[in-house]
């Protein structure tokens, strides 16, 4: 019997993961193609749009090889992405130059531009700060540093678009892509003219915005031949990758909470009303649902600081790394670690801040400071939830991506945020929400995105904090933040 299923695709920093799902959520094929990062100079991060054109090629290949003698009948493909990294095409759609991506920090000038020339327009349009990751800032920098190039710019697309462009001809984007460029009207849901006047950016540039699950187009005869999927399926126009995530962590409504660990770190909690942090720590994006949006933390280096030091340890199996950690780590010898190899967005907003160490001793061995790196990314996941639990205390969160397939690391974020941990069955995330969407173009299969969420995803598991160590944490999480405090001024 033919199987019916949906791609899912997200288009991730350090890799492309395709995957298939039935119509009951099972995941019947999942594939990894690895991206690297191109570092011209530190703070700077880079990549090649044409990579990850060969890698998602590559990745849908391998999703229908491996399905091969199993009959499946691929209904849509969904697409998730990184956020705010610009691609630019020529008149030709030919990429212009590298994609300056979401982590680099080189725009502290233009963000500094940004803020001076939009006021109060900026958090009130936007809903989000001037930093260095978003997308505006990239352009005005292209603007004041590479004009020629400049010039010759004929669109503007983030890379999941991109993606798009490749698969079907079509250029098109969606509401929660075009909330992290800066030029974005969450409120009016559509390119902000003013914001594009004031910043003298042609928003005309970027693709036209469709909604979240709309078909955006059909796989080209010539990448269906070399993928071997039909060339009528349709592609779904998809989300951000935290909106995604969320999704695949049946995160939707407001009131839950879903914490990622990817690259980077992320705490996200939907919300039915467009409220911005006054003081714009936090980022306020539009969700796939109308009139949704959701409030973000964003630490930069998450996983990113666990790969780094998994590089740096030389084992390359990270969980063989983690498995060192005694089931007891000595909490007294308490070594503090910065996960900010990149910058750090919430709280602080600095792309000049660093890693740190702190605390080391004779005997410190490797296994304590594998358990710092965990512990430091947890703390800065604490940052982030401070600001977003303000006015009600939430005690639950759904932890998605790499993060958590570890046993020990899922007891680490749980303890350290005082939350209780809940796991669902499939922790795929962002690809998992980009194939929950794609089953939604039409009603034939789900009327809604909840409907596919009731069905595709449930808890499996749930991690409960040790509430007696609650003193213990908030005063570890005070001691990390006052490190981070003191030593400030030496970043710059
Ligand atoms: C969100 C952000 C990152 C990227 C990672 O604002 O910059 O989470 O989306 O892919």
């Amino acid at each position: 019997m033919t199987k019916l299923a949906f791609i899912g695709i997200d288009v991730g920093t350090s890799g492309i993961k395709a995957l298939a799902v039935d119509l009951e959520g099972n995941i019947l094929a999942s594939h990894n193609e690895h991206l690297n990062i191109i570092i011209q100079k530190p703070g700077w991060t880079e990549q090649n749009p044409l990579e990850w054109w060969s890698a998602t090629v590559k990745s849908l290949k391998a999703i229908s090889q491996s399905l091969k003698s199993q009959k499946v009948n691929f209904l849509s493909i969904g697409l998730s992405g990184q956020m705010h990294s610009l691609v630019i095409l020529d008149k030709n759609d030919n990429p212009l130059d590298n994609a300056i991506l979401w982590n680099d920090g080189r725009t502290t000038e233009e963000c500094n531009f940004i803020k001076e020339r939009s006021g109060e327009n900026l958090g009130k349009i936007t809903g989000n700060p001037a930093l260095e990751g978003f997308t505006a800032p990239k352009i005005i920098w292209l603007k004041n540093n590479k004009p020629k190039l400049f010039s010759k710019i004929k669109h503007m697309m983030m890379p999941k678009d991109y993606i798009r462009f490749k698969l079907t001809g079509e250029k098109f984007s969606e509401p929660t892509d075009a909330s992290g460029t800066l030029l974005y009207d969450i409120h009016k849901n559509k390119w902000s003219s003013t914001m594009s006047s004031i910043l003298d950016i042609d928003v005309s540039l970027f693709p036209k915005i469709i909604t979240s699950n709309d078909i955006s187009g059909y796989l080209k005869k010539d990448i269906a031949e070399q993928t071997g999927l039909k060339n009528t399926i349709p592609i779904v126009a998809g989300s951000a990758d935290n909106a995604c995530a969320s999704l695949g962590a049946g995160v939707l409504n407001e009131g839950s909470l879903m914490l990622t660990v990817g690259t980077s770190g992320a705490v996200v909690a939907p919300s039915t009303k467009p409220e911005f942090d006054p003081l714009l720590r936090v980022h306020l994006m539009r969700h796939v649902s109308p009139k949704t949006w959701y409030k973000m933390g964003v630490i930069l280096s998450a996983g990113g600081a666990l790969d780094w030091w998994s590089k740096i340890s030389d084992v390359k199996n990270i969980q063989d790394l983690i498995n060192e950690i005694p089931d007891n780590p000595k909490k007294k010898e308490d070594i503090l670690f910065l996960p900010y190899i990149t910058g750090e967005r919430t709280p602080y907003a600095n792309p000049k801040a660093r890693g740190v160490f702190f605390g080391l001793n004779a005997k410190t061995s490797r296994a304590d400071l594998t358990y710092s790196v965990l512990q430091g990314i947890a703390l800065a996941l604490r940052d982030s939830l401070n600001l977003i639990s303000t006015k009600n205390k939430i005690n639950n969160a759904v932890l998605v991506g790499g993060g958590a397939k570890s046993k020990k690391w899922q007891k680490i974020i749980a303890d350290t945020l005082q939350l209780n941990i809940m796991l669902i069955g499939q922790s795929e995330g962002a690809s998992l929400g980009a194939a929950m969407l794609a089953s939604c173009y039409s009603k034939e299969y789900f009327n809604s995105i909840n409907e596919v969420a009731s069905n595709w995803i449930s808890v499996k598991d749930k991690i409960e904090p040790n509430h007696n160590e609650s003193d213990y944490y908030s005063e570890l999480h005070s001691r990390y933040s006052n490190l981070y405090n003191s030593i400030k001024s030496e970043y710059e």
